[in-house]
């Protein structure tokens, strides 16, 4: 009879680590990030000069090739990026098979992944030109893919990308035009959603892109990979957090309420927890966050949005850094403290929220699956279990039970 307890004790080294809080299940040259300093680098840039001084399209380009691009190498990306927008003309049937009150994630997650069926010339994972080509075809078509699932969700007519305008104008100009009437592109707008797509960009092993690894560790397609990782980004204490955090400040509402929650945070007979703050990793000011604040106080200006509920997030933050328990627990806003406050003045509804992010955290997924695929070390991902059943016995006869 074999003691099932025992089975650890011949295995070598055998951990156990809850949450992979400290094992690294990879080897990545894209993201570092220290926590407890509050530093996010991508291929050893600053977040926060690539959020002020780049621009989405180069990040993309950075993250997938791993060096700044020339001004040439940048104007050729921009391109072939362009000209991979347009989605097969069969994909609007495949959205006319939802409900009109599907979640738009719940579209996001059936679309990407159908992308597999469409798209058979770049499924070859050992190739690295169809690698290549179905990296670019999923960050091309995500704007595309996210535009069309709010459209659907309101009943209007879908809007066909333009390849005159930039990335992040074209998904606005499909998200918010209408037959009627064209989306009125405004700059301070672009320049705020594209600083919101670079901020989102990648962020190492978080829950999706472990996922997205995992899954292409099989040898599956890439589509069906990032579709899997759209999935897994779709739960609240991940991808959902921003349309919490911004839930939460509409309940708040008015800045004399917010002692009440901050009350409700630290009382540990409730479940209730400050959305939009704390992080696994950081343990100190998410920098990403400081860059979100800023660009929520420059798009609220320009748009002449008088929302109280960024001065609720504002005084609430105050509060609560300067508050023994958020101290002492290292909690800061993260990067969805304040990304729903300018969403929302942009003008999207709180179901779009968790979509926008994975349009953005896209270029992260497909570049840290490409690194996979190219690294020899590359194994089919299986982790072990520290088994908590039964141990051995014998089968009984059900009229012996
Ligand atoms: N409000 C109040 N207390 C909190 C909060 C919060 N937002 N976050 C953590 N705590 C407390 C916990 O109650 C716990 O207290 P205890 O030690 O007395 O038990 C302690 O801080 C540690 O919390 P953990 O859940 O163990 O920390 P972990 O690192 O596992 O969780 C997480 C990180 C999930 C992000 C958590 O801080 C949280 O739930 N935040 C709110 C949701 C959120 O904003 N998620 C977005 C993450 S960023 C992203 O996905 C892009």
């Amino acid at each position: 009879v074999i003691d099932v307890r025992k089975l650890y004790a011949n295995t070598g080294m055998f951990t156990y680590d809850p949450g992979f809080t400290s094992t690294a299940s990879c080897e990545s040259g894209l993201t570092y990030i220290d926590g407890d300093a509050g530093v996010l680098l991508h291929r050893g840039y600053p977040i926060g000069q690539l959020a002020e001084q780049s621009s989405f399209m180069e990040v993309c380009y950075l993250l997938l090739n791993g060096e700044l691009p020339s001004a040439k190498e940048l104007a050729d990306f921009t391109t072939t990026i362009t000209r991979h927008t347009m989605v097969h003309e069969q994909l609007t049937a495949f959205f006319r098979g939802f409900r009109r009150d599907a979640h738009p994630m719940a579209i996001m997650v059936g679309v990407v992944g159908a992308l597999s069926a469409f798209y058979h010339d770049s499924t070859d994972i050992n190739d690295p030109e169809q690698r290549r080509i179905a990296s670019h075809r999923l960050i091309a078509k995500m704007p595309t893919i996210a535009a069309m699932a709010y459209k659907y969700s309101v009943g209007q007519p879908f809007v066909y990308p333009r390849n005159d305008l930039s990335y992040t104008a074209n998904f606005l100009n499909m998200t918010f035009s209408v037959p009627a009437e064209d989306y009125k592109i405004d700059p301070v707008v672009v320049d705020a959603m594209d600083k919101i797509f670079t901020l989102h960009a990648d962020h190492e092993q978080n829950a999706s892109t472990s996922t997205v690894r995992l899954a292409g560790s099989s040898g599956a397609n890439p589509f069906a990979c990032i579709a899997a990782g759209i999935a897994c980004l779709w739960g609240p204490a991940h991808g959902g957090a921003n349309e919490a955090a911004l839930n939460m400040l509409r309940e708040i509402g008015t800045v004399d309420r917010i002692p009440e929650y901050i009350a409700r945070a630290k009382n540990k007979d409730d479940p209730f927890r400050l959305m939009g703050f704390g992080h696994r990793v950081y343990k100190n000011y998410d920098p990403r966050a400081t860059v979100m604040q800023k660009t929520a106080k420059d798009v609220l200006e320009k748009l002449g949005v008088n929302d109280p509920i960024f001065d609720v997030a504002k005084e609430l933050e105050q509060i609560a850094l300067n508050d023994p328990y958020f101290i002492e627990k290292k909690l800061y806003p993260n990067v969805d403290f304040y990304s729903g406050v300018i969403l929302s003045a942009i003008g999207f509804p709180t179901e779009m929220f968790t979509v926008l992010f994975a349009l953005a955290r896209t270029v992260g997924w497909v570049a840290q699956w490409n690194e996979m695929i190219s690294d020899p070390a590359q194994k089919i991902g299986r982790p072990r279990q520290l088994y908590t059943g039964p141990t051995q016995r014998d089968y009984v006869a059900v009229d012996k039970r």
